[in-house]
């Protein structure tokens, strides 16, 4: 079965208690569970990491090479400022979408820019957690054989 790594950056393990009028009241834990049975539903393997650390979110997507057939990334604020995580995701050469649970263009202009764009098969934002299930769909039809 084809795996995919579920990755979410800084701030982002305190869903549900942070600025809930923004992310909303899900938690990240509710988010991985719905992760985990969606992908078994998809015939997908899931791991799923947090780290507010540059450096470990590069190491595990280094990691994902070999392992993984694909990856979710929500990269929180590294979103607008990693040019490092941008060139990790192009080093490995895995397919990758790029999630947001806030629609970042409808919020403040610095929020506007994503290095993660550049390398994304595509970017999806602005429909909550439903996000992270939508980017497992779109790894499945690219992943599952059918
Ligand atoms: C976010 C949007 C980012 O701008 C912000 O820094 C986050 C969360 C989102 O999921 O909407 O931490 O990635």
């Amino acid at each position: 079965m084809p795996s995919v790594l579920v990755l979410n950056g800084p701030n982002l393990n305190l869903l549900g208690q942070r600025q809930p009028e923004v992310y909303g009241s899900t938690t990240l834990a509710d988010i991985e569970a719905s992760c985990q049975a969606h992908a078994a539903q998809l015939g997908l393997d899931v791991e799923l990491m947090q780290s507010n650390h540059e450096g470990a979110l590069i190491d595990a997507i280094h990691a994902a090479k070999g392992t993984h057939a694909g990856l979710v990334i929500n990269a929180g604020a590294y979103t607008h400022t990693s040019i490092a995580l941008m060139d990790a995701v192009a080093s490995v050469e895995l397919p990758m979408v790029e999630v947001h649970l806030s629609n970042i263009h409808a919020r403040e202009e610095f929020r506007h820019v994503s290095y993660l764009s550049k390398v994304a098969v595509g970017q999806i934002c602005g429909f909550g957690p439903r996000g992270y299930l939508m980017a497992l769909d779109a790894l499945a039809e690219r992943l599952v054989p059918s």
